[in-house]
């Protein structure tokens, strides 16, 4: 099992949103980025259904699983079961700001907690020989950024983390919703910055309102990684340009169209195993965003996706009410 991941361009974990279906998904736009799993808490990864809550197709590998949790038993042995389910690495949430993940203890919440994040770590890696890394704000409420952090970060790096994952942004636990928490605190990538220069050898990602693969390669100039997430679930047109941009590699496809028409094989497959059509598509919506049929593509899906009986054929409906031909339907050259 390897035990290094490279983390150069992730895609973030999104509850709702980066399921299986989506991961297989943006799998066909990049062959190199790191995806993520949604969060699943170490009680659901324990008691709960794991082929539900875990299983996925190989396909979609490199994914790393993210685990919500702050007891380090608990997380360790859901740690050994993500890597029994075949993940790549271990993610821990320290960023997450809802009201259920507060009342766990859990999430954002750990960033005051920094002795016990590390303690969760070496726990964690006392149970894998997968990569162990945690995702993190860059404080919450009234904390100063700058000792936050810093205590964050040496404590887990004390424990043998392989990357810190920092979402730019402080999460006020109190007033704002987990939304409002993805946008109302400012974005301080100094702050990442100068935490990659004061732990060199640590690698460092960062995350938080990176819109384009441009803004993401000129971050990496001076630190290791970038993590898109809302930019890539919404317009993942912008995924096939990672590979070209940011690895030097050949996209897996040379447009967007080509791209979709390799999902349909998946879509048949999963439809005969019981899967809505809905299910799969809902993530397809933002693909050919600003392409003329763009609105017809998103209607007819809308529509008909959701109808008992909806299959690959609906899906091709769609396709075929997207304009090809245009100068700009997000093909690799454009
Ligand atoms: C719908 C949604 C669900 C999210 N769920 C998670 C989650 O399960 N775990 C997590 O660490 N962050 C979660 N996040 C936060 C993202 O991982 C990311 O940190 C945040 O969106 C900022 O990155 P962006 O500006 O590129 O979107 C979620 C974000 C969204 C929009």
């Amino acid at each position: 099992m390897a035990n290094h991941l490279d983390h150069r361009f992730c895609i973030a974990p999104m509850m709702e949103w980066t399921d299986r279906h989506c991961r297989f998904f943006h799998r066909l736009l990049t062959r190199r980025a790191l995806i993520y799993t949604e969060m699943v808490t170490t009680g659901a990864v324990i008691h709960g259904d794991r082929t539900r809550l875990l299983g996925h197709d190989p396909a979609e590998h490199p994914v790393a699983f993210q685990l919500g949790g702050c007891e380090p038993n608990a997380l360790a042995q859901s740690a050994a079961i993500g890597e029994d389910f075949g993940y790549a690495g271990i993610n821990l949430n320290v960023g997450c700001p809802s009201d259920r993940v507060q009342e766990g203890r859990f999430g954002a919440c750990l960033m005051a907690e920094p002795a016990l994040v590390g303690d969760c770590v070496a726990a964690m890696k006392a149970k894998v020989r997968v990569p162990v890394t945690v995702k993190c704000r860059i404080g919450i409420d009234e904390q100063d950024p700058e000792a936050a952090l810093d205590a964050l970060t040496s404590s887990v790096a004390q424990a043998g983390v392989e990357a810190l994952i920092v979402h730019a942004r402080k999460a006020w636990l109190k007033g704002l919703s987990p939304r409002e928490n993805r946008d109302v605190p400012p974005l301080d990538y100094g702050r990442v910055y100068r935490l990659k220069a004061a732990h060199p050898k640590l690698p460092i990602v960062l995350n938080g309102g990176i819109t384009n693969v441009e803004q993401a390669q000129d971050h990496l100039d001076r630190l290791d990684g970038v993590m898109m997430g809302r930019a890539a679930y919404q317009e993942p047109w912008r995924l096939l340009t990672v590979d070209p941009q940011l690895f030097g590699a050949p996209a897996p496809f040379p447009d967007a169209k080509a791209a979709a028409a390799a999902l349909i094989p998946y879509i048949e497959r999963e439809l005969a195993r019981g899967a809505r059509l809905h299910a799969i598509t809902r993530h397809v919506l933002g693909l050919f965003r600003g392409v003329p049929g763009a609105r017809a593509f998103r209607r007819h899906l809308a529509t008909e996706a959701v109808k008992p009986g909806a299959d690959a054929a609906t899906f091709r409906d769609a396709l075929a009410l997207v304009n090809t031909d245009a100068p700009l339907a997000h093909s690799v050259a454009a």
